[in-house]
């Protein structure tokens, strides 16, 4: 086996936590480096990590001489959204560095997610989005009966969000398609309402929305984010001799010949059905492997490839879009800043009840982080 990565982290927050993790427990690499500007943060991850052989963690509070003095073949970015794009691109750009796993949603605006993968294939270096649930034995296992006609021909899909499209609903997006087998998304139609002043990790986004999303397969997808109580990252599918109710855990068939509901419960590779946390572990553990193998070059195709990633966020914007243009949006979309942002400076969308709030603002540490942008 190919010698273990040299692992740098940007942004050690909730998330780059779980990369952490998966690194680890995937025995593919060593984590040498790690950038926050709190050295709190870095300290966090000390406290949880140390214990690991392959943590050896030093400290800068600037991502930037971090990759300098690092040496690193992979580097993980987990700033907010707005730092993916500078960041991403500030470690393709340094010599030595093979890989970048980014954090959903790609970027703040289609653009600069345009621009990460351009700079990254321009110098060689592979760049893959985290949209870690393609990694999950559920999700895994609906992909296996949709492909084998177990639901007849896959018709609608079904799925309730909240908080903000591209923040929670990047994940979702990511799903249709994954489970579908990839198909391209042809065409976007929804609607929003932003009637607060509502924030999440410095990018706005909206109270409510309506969305319907039409592959290239003839299935379609529908969104329900911020209507009704219900939310997750689970889905019901309906197919033309059947349906499945799939969660991040689990999933139940009916189909001609189920006799009624089927239920599946699969185990992870690195945990075990109904752990603590196990989708979290589970998710995060196979596509750490899976992109190390990618990495060294021992597969070709990579589940989380940036293009994936890129389309994900496509798909989402679109909604926005499809509100902004009062149409029905066919991909790939023309507008590449950020639709709702748009709306918002044109006065398409008035704050009824001002006071901006952030969503995300619990995971802040101290005032220099209040835009979590800064240094990027
Ligand atoms: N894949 C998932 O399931 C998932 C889950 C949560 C968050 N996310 C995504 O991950 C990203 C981070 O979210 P989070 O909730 O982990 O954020 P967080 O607030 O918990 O962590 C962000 C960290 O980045 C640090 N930071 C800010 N600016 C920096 C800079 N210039 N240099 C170095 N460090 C800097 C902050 O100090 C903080 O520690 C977001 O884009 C979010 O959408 C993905």
């Amino acid at each position: 086996m190919a010698d273990k990565l040299r692992v740098g982290v940007i942004g050690c927050g909730e998330i780059s936590s779980n990369h952490v993790l998966g690194y680890l427990n995937s025995e593919r690499y060593e984590i040498i480096a790690l950038a926050d500007l709190s050295e709190d943060a870095m300290k966090d991850f000390d406290a949880k990590y140390s214990g690991y052989d392959d943590y050896k963690a030093k400290h800068f509070t600037d991502a930037h001489e971090m990759l300098d003095k690092s040496k690193l073949d992979v580097v993980s970015v987990g700033v907010w959204d707005m730092g993916h794009a500078p960041m991403t691109i500030a470690a393709a750009a340094t010599p030595g560095v093979k890989a970048v796993l980014c954090e959903k949603p790609m970027s703040d605006t289609t653009g600069n997610a345009a621009d990460m993968m351009l700079v990254c294939r321009r110098n060689n270096v592979k760049l893959a989005i985290s949209h870690q649930r393609r990694f999950l034995p559920a999700y895994n296992l609906a992909k296996d009966m949709i492909a084998a006609g177990d639901i007849g021909a896959p018709r609608l899909i079904t799925t309730f969000a909240r908080d903000g499209l591209p923040n929670y609903s990047s994940h979702l997006a990511d799903m249709y398609r994954y489970i579908l087998g990839d198909p391209e998304c042809v065409w976007v139609m929804g609607g929003v309402e932003r009637e607060t002043d509502q924030w999440a990790r410095a990018v706005p986004i909206e109270d409510k929305a309506l969305g319907v999303w039409g592959f290239d397969n003839g299935a379609q997808a529908m969104i329900l984010s911020g209507l009704t109580p219900e939310s997750s990252f689970g889905a019901r599918i309906y197919g033309s001799d059947g349906m499945i109710e799939l969660s991040v855990d689990d999933l139940k068939i009916m189909n001609t010949t189920s006799g009624g509901w089927q239920e599946h419960k699969p185990d992870g590779e690195f945990a075990k059905y109904g752990a603590d946390n196990f989708e979290m572990i589970e998710a995060g553990s196979v596509q750490a492997r899976e992109f190390a193998r990618w990495v060294n070059g021992e597969i070709e195709d990579y589940r989380g490839v940036a293009e994936n990633g890129y389309k994900a966020l496509e798909m989402v914007h679109a909604v926005y879009e499809s509100a902004r243009t009062h149409s029905q949006v066919y991909l790939p979309l023309k507008t590449k800043s950020h639709p709702l942002t748009e709306m918002i400076d044109s006065g398409h969308l008035p704050v009824l009840y001002p006071g901006r709030y952030d969503i995300r603002n619990r995971t802040l540490r101290g005032e220099n982080t209040t835009l979590d942008t800064k240094n990027v």
